[in-house]
């Protein structure tokens, strides 16, 4: 198959929502149909015999030998399917499979700052990208994807992103993506108006974004709860969440994190097995630099320690996908591990590279869940 243009192959993620249902009631016809087939075999083989004067035992015991025959090849027929590497790979392989999810964070920063297009606010960026000598990373064709791609993929979507301000960052470099920067350097004064709520609807790709202010891990299980209880038929495509930063500093008790989170996995497995709803992520806590934080009290509160003690909380209530959890996790820590010290002023919020990443590596998670592959990478 030839490389066709992205916009031509790739699906939204509504339509392919749709999809799914068909082709499964598809299937069901065709098992039907098969079984309908075999049941006028074994009815009219044994009438046209009786047509040409055969005995009427020998017509029962044909009758009986074929319908064990149907039965036996009904039964065996799954087993009798060709061997996999008889068939032609490009078939039986044609999108970069779920494996691919454990490598989506294989990335690398460079050292040097560039000048980017930018306001008077931000005119810096580090520059990041897939590490281009890794396997796995060039099996999987992971890319950035363009404005137009991130549009055709979103087009009629509805996206959440709730939690702290590492989540408005999240938000600010995907709204970056598909309304560009110019776009996104009018609204930027309503998104980051302080501890609120904000939303959007982009009209040329029917994507509505909405912004949850909910800073605390109890925010979050309100939220999802709330919205288990709205109708079934309006619920968001995607939702990206996190928090700890704020129960860190101001609530400063691992174990009621810890039941907040417990209650927030509950509540979501209970969403996505009643809204189909497959696309959760977890916006995890960066890494710490203690000797730039800007407070006495946030030098005290949010160690090193401290980290390690709320990511356990994390791991230990197996909220993330990798321990059987609902949300796949966009892994902050490691991404501004990666981006270094230099990255951040304030020791906690970094610089937009490693948001972007952060966004880039969700939409090729979303590319993956959908079964759609990226175009390939000019290189
Ligand atoms: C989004 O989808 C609508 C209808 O499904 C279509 O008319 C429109 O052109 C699409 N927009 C983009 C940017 O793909
Ligand atoms: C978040 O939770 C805290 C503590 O439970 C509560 O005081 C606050 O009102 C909540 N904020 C929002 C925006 O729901
Ligand atoms: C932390 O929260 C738990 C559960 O609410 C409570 O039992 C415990 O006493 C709290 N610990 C401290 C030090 O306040």
């Amino acid at each position: 198959m030839g490389v066709l243009p992205f916009s031509h192959r790739c699906k939204n993620l509504r339509r392919i929502a749709e999809d799914d249902g068909g082709s499964g009631s598809r299937e069901m016809i065709g098992a039907v149909q098969l079984g309908l087939l075999a049941a006028c075999v074994v009815l009219f083989v044994p009438l046209v015999m009786a047509g040409w004067h055969l005995s009427r035992n020998k017509i029962l015991f044909f009758s009986g030998a074929l319908f064990i025959t149907l039965a036996v090849g009904v039964h065996l027929m799954p087993y009798l399917s060709p061997p996999e590497d008889l068939i032609p790979r490009k078939i039986a392989a044609p999108f970069p499979d779920s494996s691919c999810i454990r490598s989506l964070h294989r990335v690398e920063f460079a050292d040097a700052w560039r000048r980017d297009e930018c306001s008077e606010i931000r005119c810096t960026k580090k520059s990041w990208n897939w590490i281009d000598s890794d396997d796995e990373v060039l099996r999987c064709e992971f890319q950035k994807l363009t404005k137009s791609d991130a549009s055709d993929l979103l087009n009629g979507s509805w996206i959440v992103l709730a939690g702290d301000s590492q989540a408005r960052l999240v938000a600010l470099s995907l709204l970056n993506l598909v309304l560009g920067s110019n776009q996104v350097e009018a609204i930027r004064e309503d998104l980051f108006k302080r501890h609120s709520d904000y939303s959007i609807m982009a009209n040329e790709i029917g994507l509505k974004l909405d912004f949850i202010w909910a800073p605390y891990a109890a925010n979050l299980s309100d939220y999802t709860s709330k919205l288990n209880h709205q109708d079934v038929n309006s619920s968001p495509d995607v939702i990206a969440m996190g928090a700890g930063l704020w129960d860190m500093l101001h609530i400063n008790n691992a174990t009621e994190y810890a039941i907040s989170l417990k209650l927030l996995r509950d509540s979501l497995i209970s969403l996505s097995t009643s809204r189909s709803l497959h696309h959760l992520f977890w916006i995890g806590m960066p890494k710490l630099i203690n000797a730039k934080l800007t407070t006495p009290e946030k030098k005290r509160m949010m160690t090193a320690g401290m980290w390690d003690l709320y990511q356990n909380q994390v791991a230990g209530t197996k909220i993330l996908k990798q321990s059987g959890g609902p949300l796949l996790n966009l892994d902050i820590h490691l991404l501004s591990s990666l981006c270094g010290e230099d990255g951040t002023v304030d020791g906690i919020h970094y610089d937009d590279s490693v948001y972007d990443a952060a966004v880039h590596v969700m939409m090729n998670a979303l590319l993956i869940q959908s079964n759609q592959k990226p175009r390939r990478r000019s290189r």
